[in-house]
C-alpha cells in the first residue's frame, strides 16, 4: 500500500528542539542482550494497523526502523483521520473504513490495535466485552481467527489501551481479552503500563501496551520488559522530580477533585467529546507569570508527532477534529520504543509472582502469561531503564520566548476565573491543596486580565465562577 518514503521522513529532521528524543530512545533501548529465544523481527516485516487513528503506532514503528513499505493495511472509520493517514503515509489505496467490514489482515507479521477506549468504559461493559456495543475487540479476534484458518496467523499482536482496562469489571475485561487470545493459540502474552513522560515526551500519559504471541520462542517479555529488576524509568530532571520547574500543565476545566497538575509536562491530552469539542489543557509559565493554552502544533509535538501532522484538509472532517485525533493518539516515542524492542528483543529474567486471573480484582500494572498461567511483574516500571533523559516542557523550543506567541494563547478570563473559583472552594473545603504560589499567580492573572474592567476589586469569588 505504501508507495514511497512517506512525508514524515523529511519533516521530522527539521523539528523543533525535540528531534534528538527519538534518536536517544532508539540508541539506548538497543543496549540489552538479545534473547536467543526470541528472534528479532525483520525491518521489512509487514504490519496491519487496526483502529489506526492518525498513525501514532505506525510512525513510531517506522522511527524504530521498520520499513514503511511493510505498512500493508490500515483501518480507520473516521474520514478526517483517514485523510491524514493517506497524506502522511503516502498510501496507494484507500484506508479501510469500518473494521466490521474488513475480511483479512493481509498476511501481516504484526497487528497493531489501539482499540477505542469508550468501548471499554464501565457503561459499555455492562453486556461484557462480547456484547454488541463492546464488540470491537472481538472484531480483532474475528480477523485473527480468519488468518489462522488460512494458516497465516500473525506472529505478534500489539494492543494499546487505557489503564482503566486493568480495573474494569474487577479484572473480568482483562480475563476476556486474554481468553480471546488463548483460544486462538496466542498463549504467550505480556503487558506493561508505560508513561509517555518516561520516553522523552513532556506529557503524563499512562497506557497499557499488551503484546501476544503464538510460540514459546516469541517471548513478549523480551520485548516489553526490562532485563533488570527494579526498573523505574529513565533518568529524570531533578527540577521536575520534586515537583518544581518553570512550566506547569493543568486542566482549566477541572479544579473540583483534581487539576491534572503536571510539573514540566502537560497532563494527559484528551480526545475531547464525541462532538469534537476540544479540551486543551493550560500551562502556567511561572517566570513570566503567564497562563496560556497550547496550540494544536504544540500538542502534536508533545505526542511525539512533527508539528502540523494533522493539518490535512478534509471537508468532511468534524470541526476541531484535530484535537480529538491528537488526544486519542499513541505517543510516537513509546511506540518507537516498542518497535525498537521488536527489532532487538532482550533477554529477560523476570520470574514474576503467580496471580489468579479469576480472583475478581484489578490486574497488576505489568504482568505476563505462559500457557494459561498468569504472573505479576511488580519490578517493571512505567518507563525503560535505558531511556533517554526526560524532556522538560519549558525546554521545548516551541515554547521559547521568541516563538511562544505563535504556539500559545493567553488563557481567557472566563477560563482562568472559573478554575480559580473552583480551586479556592476545593481548598477551603479541604478537598485540594493547590500550590500557594500558583494560586497567587492565578488570582493576579484574573485581577489584571485585560478583558476585565475594574478587575482588581474582584479577585476570585463567585463572580469568577459565572465566567
Ligand atoms: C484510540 S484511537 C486509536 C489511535 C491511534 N492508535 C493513533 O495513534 O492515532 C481508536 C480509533 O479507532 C477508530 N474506530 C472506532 N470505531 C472503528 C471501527 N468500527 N472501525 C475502524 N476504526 C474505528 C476511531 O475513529 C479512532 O481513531
Amino acid at each position: 500500500m505504501v508507495q514511497s518514503i512517506p512525508r514524515w521522513a523529511t519533516t521530522l529532521s527539521d523539528d523543533i528542539a525535540m528531534g534528538s528524543i527519538h534518536q536517544n530512545a532508539t540508541r539506548s533501548s538497543r543496549l540489552g542482550t538479545e534473547s536467543p529465544g526470541t528472534a528479532p523481527m525483520e525491518p521489512s516485516a509487514s504490519v496491519a494497523s487496526l483502529f489506526s487513528g492518525i498513525g501514532g503506532i505506525e510512525l513510531g514503528l517506522h522511527e524504530a526502523g521498520f520499513d514503511p513499505r511493510g505498512f500493508q493495511l490500515a483501518c480507520e472509520i473516521d474520514v478526517g483521520a483517514r485523510a491524514i493517514l493517506a497524506r502522511q503515509f503516502s498510501l496507494r489505496g484507500e484506508v479501510h473504513t469500518d473494521i466490521r467490514g474488513l475480511r483479512d489482515l493481509a498476511n501481516a507479521d504484526l497487528v497493531t490495535a489501539g482499540f477505542p477506549c469508550q468501548d471499554l468504559s464501565q457503561a459499555g461493559l455492562t453486556e461484557g466485552i462480547d456484547g454488541d456495543k463492546s464488540g470491537l475487540v472481538s472484531e480483532v479476534f474475528r480477523l485473527l481467527a480468519a488468518s489462522k484458518r488460512r494458516g497465516k496467523a500473525p506472529r505478534w499482536v500489539l494492543f494499546e489501551n487505557v489503564p482503566f482496562m486493568l480495573r474494569l469489571q474487577s479484572g473480568r475485561a482483562m480475563e476476556r481479552v486474554v481468553q480471546g487470545f488463548e483460544e486462538l493459540g496466542y498463549r504467550w502474552w505480556a503487558y506493561r503500563v508505560l508513561d509517555a513522560i518516561r520516553f522523552g515526551l513532556p506529557q503524563r500519559r499512562r497506557r497499557v501496551f499488551f503484546l501476544a504471541s503464538r510460540s514459546p520462542d516469541d517471548d513478549p517479555r523480551s520485548v516489553l520488559f526490562d532485563p533488570t529488576s527494579a526498573s523505574g524509568g529513565a533518568p529524570r530532571a531533578a527540577t521536575a522530580e520534586d515537583g518544581d520547574g518553570t512550566a506547569f500543565g493543568f486542566y482549566w476545566t477541572e479544579g473540583n477533585r483534581g487539576l491534572g497538575w503536571a510539573p514540566e509536562a502537560l497532563p494527559t491530552l484528551k480526545g475531547g467529546s464525541g462532538l469534537g469539542i476540544p479540551s486543551p489543557p493550560a500551562i502556567w509559565l511561572r517566570d513570566t507569570d503567564e497562563f496560556v493554552t497550547p496550540s494544536i502544533e504544540l500538542a502534536e509535538r508533545v505526542q511525539g508527532f512533527p508539528a502540523g501532522w494533522t493539518d490535512v484538509k478534509c471537508d468532511a472532517a468534524r470541526k476541531n477534529a484535530r484535537w480529538s485525533y491528537v488526544g486519542n493518539a499513541v505517543p510516537v516515542a513509546v511506540a518507537e520504543w516498542v518497535g525498537t524492542r521488536l527489532l532487538s528483543p532482550v533477554r529477560v529474567t523476570e520470574e514474576g509472582a503467580p496471580f489468579d486471573r479469576n480472583a475478581r480484582r484489578s490486574w497488576p500494572n505489568a504482568a505476563f502469561g505462559l500457557e494459561g498461567e498468569a504472573f505479576a511483574a511488580p519490578d517493571q516500571g512505567e518507563g525503560p531503564v535505558a531511556g533517554g533523559s526526560r524532556k522538560l516542557l519549558s525546554e521545548m523550543a516551541i515554547l521559547a520566548p521568541d516563538r511562544r506567541h505563535r504556539h500559545v494563547q493567553p488563557l481567557s478570563l472566563r477560563a482562568a476565573s472559573g478554575v480559580l473559583f473552583r480551586l479556592e472552594r476545593a481548598r477551603d473545603e479541604g478537598r485540594l491543596r493547590p500550590r500557594a504560589d500558583f494560586m497567587k499567580a492565578l488570582a493576579r492573572y484574573v485581577a489584571t486580565h485585560p478583558d476585565r474592567p475594574h478587575a482588581a476589586a474582584r479577585v476570585g469569588g463567585r463572580r469568577g465562577a459565572r465566567n
